[in-house]
């Protein structure tokens, strides 16, 4: 007998312009996946809700601050959300209230259960959203990644633990 394919989930990171936060939350979480050795099991992408940056690589200050955790950010290219990976993601995982509206109303009635707000499952119940850090300086960058990296352990563990 042929074994059965792995189960692949499909996780799409999304933010506003795809340059800061959804690509460090693809980068963070692709990192964490390959560690815990689940390549095999996982698609993952990033994309805005925005058009501003699209084809524009991560900005140099979320590159930078990624860099400085060991990961690489430089392949990516932003892009924008589409109606087509409302229905090709498992899990939708918004970055703000905002992007959480948008991707709710791109989803449709079919596919907005998928949608979830990234610090949704946070331990610090005042704090549901990845702050913006495009308009502030490098320490926002920091934060967004301390902020990212716990949120991918969580994520990473509420789908392992539902296989
Ligand atoms: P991101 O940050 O949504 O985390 O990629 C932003 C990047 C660009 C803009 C806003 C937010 N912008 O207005 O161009």
């Amino acid at each position: 007998m042929t074994p059965a394919p792995p189960t692949v989930h499909r996780v799409l990171f999304v933010c506003l312009g795809n340059i800061c936060r959804s690509p460090t939350a693809e980068g963070v979480f692709r990192s964490l996946v390959e560690s815990r050795e689940l390549g095999a099991h996982f698609e993952i992408d990033s994309a805005g809700t925005g058009d501003w940056h699209i084809g524009a690589p991560p900005d140099r200050r979320a590159q930078h601050a990624a860099a400085r955790r060991g990961i690489d950010l430089s392949n990516l290219r932003a892009r924008q959300t589409s109606a087509a990976d409302m229905a090709k993601f498992d899990y939708i995982i918004a970055m703000d209230r905002a992007n959480h509206a948008d991707l709710t109303r791109l989803a449709g009635a079919r596919h907005r259960h998928k949608v979830r707000l990234f610090l949704a499952s946070s331990p610090d119940p005042g704090r549901d959203e990845v702050p913006d850090p495009y308009y502030g300086g490098n320490p926002g960058f920091d934060q967004v990644l301390d902020l990212i990296e716990q949120a991918s352990r969580d994520l990473l563990d509420h789908i392992v633990a539902q296989r």
